[in-house]
């Protein structure tokens, strides 16, 4: 009996833009490239540019240029609080409160404030668990974080994985957990692996790594604005995050992180120390206030003021995500990524060779494939308008966003990257 949902032909790619929920949000981005033709399968690595971003950067321009430094107490539009007025929205696509989310630097940085609070090596409990392909920067990370600690990075890391591509797996962190968590300070990993598309079910690491008496936190550069999160309630003790991918923010954007209430609430738990994470009454005096008091939630994690124009694509980007909604997101994410999944099995057969997980909940809008010559490959998909990256030496990644891609462009993607499996295999003889 033929499947109602899944046919190979062109016309039904069309069927499924036809009668997809999101399809109006498309236009409101400008997608890169010299025609239209072109297919953007890089939302995993810098979402396109939101129409409405200009407008928003432009504004904050003409405050500097018409009332410079009074725009940041100047009512209605202050940048004193510029990234209070985005909290609501960035806390509800992480599912956190909005006492427990900030929004402030780079991710990298906000791994290292988080990890100067939540690294504290005691006894026997000094090792950081991660996983293996582990994002570079994650990594440097923490052998840096160790080694300020007088840790030896090669004693300290253990890792997850088999190595190359994958799975992690949930069986492997909990044992790991089972068998060393009381070696283990840190739980420390990427929500959606990077290099594989892997989602982890963070909320069962959670309770393995409290159960075994660590703090947990994750990475979800590849994860927020993807899959839906609930932060919150899986009692996650602290996670960071970039908004220049899924979430379409822009290169530089300001980035995100996350503290549990509980930790943010409690004044005792340590914080580096900066005038935006003190006391906003005492931040303008020069007198009276020697002391850092942090503020009781996670902008008591904030070093510095608000970096206005890393800030302002934050409202639009964020206002799209929302609107669409992460249930809305995460159902087209399914149907779109599980469509080309099936039309390049169908068309490529042997010659693909994904390292994604097959089923739904275990991954993202992401599917990689392992080949030969990953960076021939791209060049040769670039070439036919199909533009992705690359993880060298032979990984290449797809990532169809439900936000701005159509199924059409994912049926134009299969037969483009099958025809590129096939000249490469020809090639090689
Ligand atoms: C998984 C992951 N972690 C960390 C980073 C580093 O981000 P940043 O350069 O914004 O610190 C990236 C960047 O792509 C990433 O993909």
């Amino acid at each position: 009996m033929s499947d109602p949902t899944f046919r190979t032909d062109e016309e039904f790619a069309r069927e499924l833009d036809r009668a997809d929920p999101l399809a109006g949000f498309r236009d409101r981005f400008e997608i890169p490239g010299s025609d239209a033709s072109r297919i953007y399968f890089l939302g995993n690595s810098l979402g396109p540019l939101p129409r409405a971003t200009r407008d928003a950067v432009a504004h904050e321009l003409d405050g500097w240029s018409r009332r410079g430094v009074d725009s940041y107490f100047d009512s209605p539009a202050t940048w004193v609080d510029l990234d209070v007025r985005y909290l609501e929205t960035m806390a509800s696509i992480v599912g956190a409160t909005r006492h427990e989310v900030a929004l402030m630097n780079g991710l990298s940085v906000n791994l290292h404030l988080l990890m100067a609070s939540f690294y504290r090596p005691e006894g026997r409990r000094v090792r950081v668990l991660i996983e293996r392909p582990c994002f570079p920067s994650d990594r440097y990370v923490v052998q840096t974080q160790l080694a300020w600690h007088g840790i030896d990075p090669e004693d300290g890391i253990l890792e997850v994985g088999d190595g190359e591509h994958g799975p992690i797996g949930i069986e492997g962190i909990e044992a790991a957990l089972r068998d060393r968590g009381d070696e283990i300070a840190v739980v420390f990993l990427g929500g959606v692996n990077f290099l594989t598309g892997e989602l982890l079910d963070m909320e069962r690491i959670t309770e393995a790594a409290h159960s075994a008496g660590c703090v947990v936190g994750f990475d979800l550069a590849h994860a927020v604005g993807n899959v839906p999160l609930a932060l919150s309630d899986w009692g996650v003790d602290f996670a960071a995050w970039c908004t220049y991918k899924y979430l379409n923010s822009g290169p530089g954007a300001v980035a995100g992180l996350f503290v549990n209430q509980r930790h943010a609430l409690d004044a005792e738990r340590f914080r580096l120390g900066g005038w935006w994470g003190n006391d906003p009454v005492a931040r303008f005096r020069w007198r009276g206030q020697d002391d850092f008091v942090p503020r009781r939630d996670a902008a008591g994690w904030q070093v510095s003021c608000p970096p206005v124009l890393a800030l302002a694509p934050l409202g639009p980007a964020l206002e799209l995500c929302a609107e669409a909604g992460m249930p809305a997101i995460r159902d087209k994410s399914i149907r779109l990524t599980g469509y080309l999944e099936r039309l390049l099995e169908h068309l490529a057969g042997p010659l693909l060779r994904l390292i994604t997980p097959t089923s739904a909940e275990s991954r993202g809008a992401q599917l990689s494939l392992v080949t030969r010559d990953a960076r021939g490959l791209q060049m040769s998909l670039a070439a036919t308008g199909l533009d992705l990256d690359v993880r060298e030496p032979d990984v290449v990644r797809l990532a169809p966003a439900p936000l701005f891609n159509t199924f059409h462009e994912a049926w134009r993607a299969a037969h483009l990257v099958t025809e590129a499996l096939q000249a490469q295999e020809e090639h090689d003889g």
